[in-house]
């Protein structure tokens, strides 16, 4: 099948997915104009939407003379350039040795090729020639000659396009690079909903849905991180979209750095969106036959409502961007010791946390902050990666060792990216910090963002962490980032690199992490900033799971997984059960529903082993033994929202069904318990209508349809945030 097709006579292109379809097309003074992106529809080519008008005050190219309806103002692109008479926001604009900054992109060629393209340096989904099919188009700048390769890949299969651009520099002159977006999108007389996924530290992806309005709005994060705050995934909608029904695009950004995707409504009702690095604190010079490739944006669209557009991104990111075997294969459950003993613990003390671990069925033990340096409080010790021998008496490897004897893995966690002010490596070198000539530094946390863009750096904190790895035979990596970047300068880069310093601590970061997972192909790697601050696609490139927030509250976790699933599979949010009363919040909610929540997502625990009562370690068994029967759905399955926290104040549901419809999970939380209650029906999702089902718990059968139409009675609660877990299978 040839999944994108050029007409030499229309000049259109055309790109197909199994459902979607994606046309463009090269019009008048070879420009590059989008056509439609959408539901597939058949053979025609839609260059009917294409409606030139002499608009005022929207001026028209030199060459087209007295022909006043053919402006980039307001025509759709695919890439818009500057100075070319589009007022909107654009996606390259560059500045000249000269100082002008004028860039008109024309078409040149194309070129279609098998396979998936791939990114120098940078994270990107991955395809073989019976996954993927790659579309080239150049534009070109005739002046200064400088060259944009756009870049689009279809995935037939998932019903994914992604893009990117490569700009690279032909002419004979320098040219300085102040914005090269990865992506644009114009929409043609469309009133949309922008879905977008803002938080805060321990409260990361909020969800929220407004109107688009006239003018220029964005999302985006100036922090050097992805960010707690704003996501790097946004969903345009139509008003009327739901879980379920209407038609949805969605944007992910595959990169850990600045983003922003700005959205413009202009004077004619027509929507462009952009989306790439944040141009806030970025330039990148290219000389002559340099070149600059964007990262990528993984786009879907999906015509039945924001659940199919979910399950399209989950299942991209689990085949065809997450490399890690442990995609396919069960996770180690864990223990992680931060919420158990923060700081203050000793070698006897994390060995009965092990052996308590063991007791009840768990696979692994992570040892978090503390164990190296001088690290007994949070304002020392970074950088210092060497076992603290005075809290680990006799040394971590034998430790490890010991543990490793009970039959559990050994997991710990690093901060590679930071280094405090005490510290052995700050005191040998000062300079090997982001600082800005003669001010005082930022600091946050009480610690300072190492400059990863140098290697000599990035090869010494790595040195230092390998080794530790090697002598104790790590299963599990945490790698951790507890700050935003600032005090952005570089000592080594010239003044007039100092724009590119904020991308190159990105490609610093990455360039660490690949080493990490081609040196150990069987570790078990798990991301974490400050929790959720950097959960973002780029970071599944690299590992399969991210801790998804610092905040362990199963009530509060609602919002939060409920939020992140949209973009992302939930088999990457790292969840775990936690002690109550909260540490965070102080809220006390029943150790089975903390269960409950945090089987949605990779599963684990994050208290003190030794203090479970009896009635609680039995409970954590039975949970433990509860998820490995049904952590294939979670890997595996099609995951549902059945309600939306930030609406409902009763319950909070969500599903899994395996892809074969044989195996159906609706777990949740029952709010708030009310006196003489109403009876809540609930509707799963997603299964065989003619099938049979039976309830694991009460035998009871029923049809699909039953279930999804007529529905199942909640059971009625004994207090507030009870538990909710119906298991069903298929009969016949
Ligand atoms: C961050 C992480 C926590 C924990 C602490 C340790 O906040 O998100 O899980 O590892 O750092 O300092």
């Amino acid at each position: 099948m040839k999944w994108i097709t050029y007409n030499e006579r229309t000049r259109v292109f055309t790109l197909r997915t199994r459902n979607t379809m994606y046309q463009m097309q090269v019009r008048e003074y070879e420009t590059l104009i989008h056509l439609y992106y959408g539901a597939d529809i058949g053979d025609t080519e839609a260059t009917h939407r294409i409606v030139c008008l002499d608009r005022g005050f929207s001026g028209n190219l030199y060459e087209a003379g007295d022909d006043r309806t053919f402006s980039l103002d307001v025509l759709p692109q695919e890439y818009s350039g500057y100075g070319n008479g589009d007022y909107r926001i654009n996606s390259l604009e560059v500045e000249h040795e000269d100082g002008s900054d004028a860039v008109h992109l024309r078409y040149e060629d194309y070129k279609i090729q098998e396979g998936k393209y791939s990114l120098t340096g940078l994270p990107a989904m991955f395809g073989d020639e019976n996954e993927a099919q790659t579309l080239e188009i150049t534009l070109y700048d005739r002046i200064s000659n400088l060259k944009v390769h756009l870049l689009y890949s279809v995935f037939p299969e998932l019903d994914i396009i992604t893009r990117a651009a490569r700009i690279e520099n032909q002419g004979e002159k320098q040219v300085k690079i102040q914005r090269a977006m990865s992506m644009e999108m114009d929409y043609t007389h469309k009133h949309m909903d922008l879905v977008h996924f803002y938080g805060r530290h321990a409260m990361e992806r909020m969800t929220e849905r407004q109107p688009l309005h006239h003018g220029v709005q964005s999302i985006e994060s100036k922090r050097g991180t992805s960010s707690h705050q704003h996501n790097p995934f946004v969903i345009l909608c139509d008003r009327m979209t739901s879980e379920k029904y209407g038609d949805c695009y969605g944007f992910a950004l595959a990169y850990s750095g600045n983003f922003r995707c700005e959205i413009e409504v202009d004077q004619t009702e027509q929507t462009r969106l952009v989306m790439g690095i944040h141009p806030y604190h970025f330039s990148y010079r290219l000389e002559k036959g340099d070149v600059f490739e964007t990262p990528e944006v993984i786009m879907a669209y999906s015509g039945d409502g924001l659940g199919r557009l979910s399950h399209i991104f989950h299942d991209a990111y689990r085949s065809n961007l997450i490399r890690s075997k442990y995609m396919d294969s069960p996770r180690p459950i864990l223990v992680n010791n931060w919420e158990a003993t923060y700081f203050d613990f000793d070698e006897e003390k994390l060995f009965r946390i092990a052996e308590r671990a063991k007791e009840i069925g768990l696979d692994m033990f992570v040892l978090d902050d503390g164990w190296f340096g001088n690290r007994d409080t949070d304002t020392k010790g970074l950088g210092d990666w060497y076992v603290n021998e005075n809290k680990i008496r006799g040394g971590l490897a034998k430790l490890v060792e010991k543990i490793h004897g009970l039959g559990l893995k050994f997991g710990i966690w690093i901060e590679p990216e930071m280094v405090s002010e005490d510290s052995d490596l700050y005191r040998e070198h000062p300079d090997w910090v982001l600082r800005i000539p003669q001010r005082h530094m930022n600091l946050s946390r009480s610690q300072l963002n190492l400059d990863i863009t140098r290697k000599e750096v990035r090869d010494h904190v790595m040195g230092q962490i390998f080794k530790v790895m090697d002598e104790c035979k790590v299963d599990y990596i945490k790698w951790d980032m507890n700050r935003s970047v600032d005090n952005v300068y570089s000592a080594v880069l010239p003044a007039e690199r100092q724009g590119e310093v904020f991308h190159r601590y990105v490609l610093g970061v990455y360039e660490m992490m690949e080493q990490l997972v081609q040196r150990y192909p069987d570790l078990l790697f798990e991301n974490c900033s400050g929790g959720g601050g950097r959960f973002d696609a780029g970071m599944l490139y690299y590992s399969p799971q991210i801790w998804c927030s610092d905040n362990t509250d199963a009530i509060d976790r609602l919002k939060i997984q409920y939020g992140t699933s949209f973009g992302y599979p939930v088999s990457a949010m790292g969840a775990h059960v936690s002690t109550c009363p909260n540490h965070q919040t102080g809220r006390t909610a029943p150790f089975e529903t903390r269960g409950v929540v945090a089987s949605a997502g990779t599963f684990g625990y994050e208290l003190d082993l030794e203090k479970l009562t009896e009635e609680e370690k039995e409970m954590a068994k039975e949970q433990i033994r509860a998820y490995k029967k049904m952590e294939h759905l979670v890997q595996t399955g099609d995951y549902y929202r059945l309600s939306d926290p930030f609406k409902n104040q009763d319950h909070v549901l969500w599903e899994f069904v395996s892809k074969d419809k044989k195996e159906v999970m609706v777990c949740g939380v029952q709010l708030r318990n009310e006196a003489n209650p109403h009876i809540h029906l609930i509707y799963p999702e997603g299964m065989d209508e003619k099938r049979h089902y039976q309830d694991v718990e009460t035998g009871a059968v029923y049809t699909g349809a039953a279930l999804m139409k007529a529905g199942v009675a909640l059971p009625l609660g004994k207090g507030d945030y009870q538990p909710v877990r119906f298991h069903f299978v298929m009969v016949d």
